[in-house]
């Protein structure tokens, strides 16, 4: 198997998308390089110190701007090696330098099945429309908001729900699953474009080669 691939995963909150990557792809396919936080008070840097991954805040009121904010950032998760850059429960926009220094290699978890239901609270504004299937989806992030073009997408039915909190326990699973398998993907380059629609992206199934010719 190659060497992993240096990634670094950006977070705000619970951390439960962090702990998932660090369960299932950590030491494997990727090494989890650097974990930096929008607030000190992301539950999610706990997991990284108990994983024992390097973890630093990058509040926005600590800088001059997002820019800046992002700047310091990138300097850090460079210097940490880091090729992929990977939004789990990040709730900041990325400015176009950042995306542009990581050259395209930003992914992000959402859940909704988007092109429906962008931006925050998208079970919220899910149950408020009143659809009975649900979903996640992994993309690849640009300069709008939950725009990218998708890499993943699963949907599940559940046609009576009516509270947040139950969509979102439902869907939990769903995001742990397809952000790990996205990163895995990714990490063995797996991942590619479509030549006729740039946006459609490929995803190429064969196992990877387990080396020794
Ligand atoms: C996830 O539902 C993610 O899709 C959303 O924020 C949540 C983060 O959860 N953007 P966690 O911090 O990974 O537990």
């Amino acid at each position: 198997m190659s060497a992993p691939l240096p990634i670094a995963v950006l977070v705000s909150g619970t951390g439960t998308n962090l702990q998932a990557l660090l369960d299932g792809v950590h030491g494997r396919e990727a090494q989890i390089v650097a974990v930096a936080a929008s607030t000190p008070r992301a539950q999610a840097l706990a997991r990284a110190a108990a994983a024992g991954v390097p973890h630093a805040v990058f509040a926005r009121s600590q800088h001059r701007d997002r820019v800046a904010r992002d700047e310091a950032m990138a300097d850090w998760l460079a210097a940490r090696g880091a090729r992929l850059v990977v939004l789990a429960g990040y709730m900041e926009l990325l400015s176009e330098p950042f995306l542009d220094r990581f050259g395209g290699a930003v992914i992000n978890v959402h859940p909704s099945l988007l092109p429906a239901f962008p931006g925050v609270g998208a079970i919220e504004q899910a149950l408020a429309y009143g659809v009975k299937v649900f979903g996640v989806t992994v993309h690849f992030v640009d300069a709008g908001v939950d725009t990218g073009p998708v890499i993943l997408q699963r949907a599940l039915e559940l046609p009576e729900a009516r509270e947040a909190d139950e969509v979102r326990s439902a869907l939990r699973p769903l995001e742990h699953g397809l952000l790990a398998e996205a990163v895995r993907l990714f990490a063995r380059g797996a991942l590619s474009r479509a030549a006729d629609n740039p946006r459609r992206v490929l995803v190429d199934c064969a196992p990877a080669r387990s080396g020794g010719g």
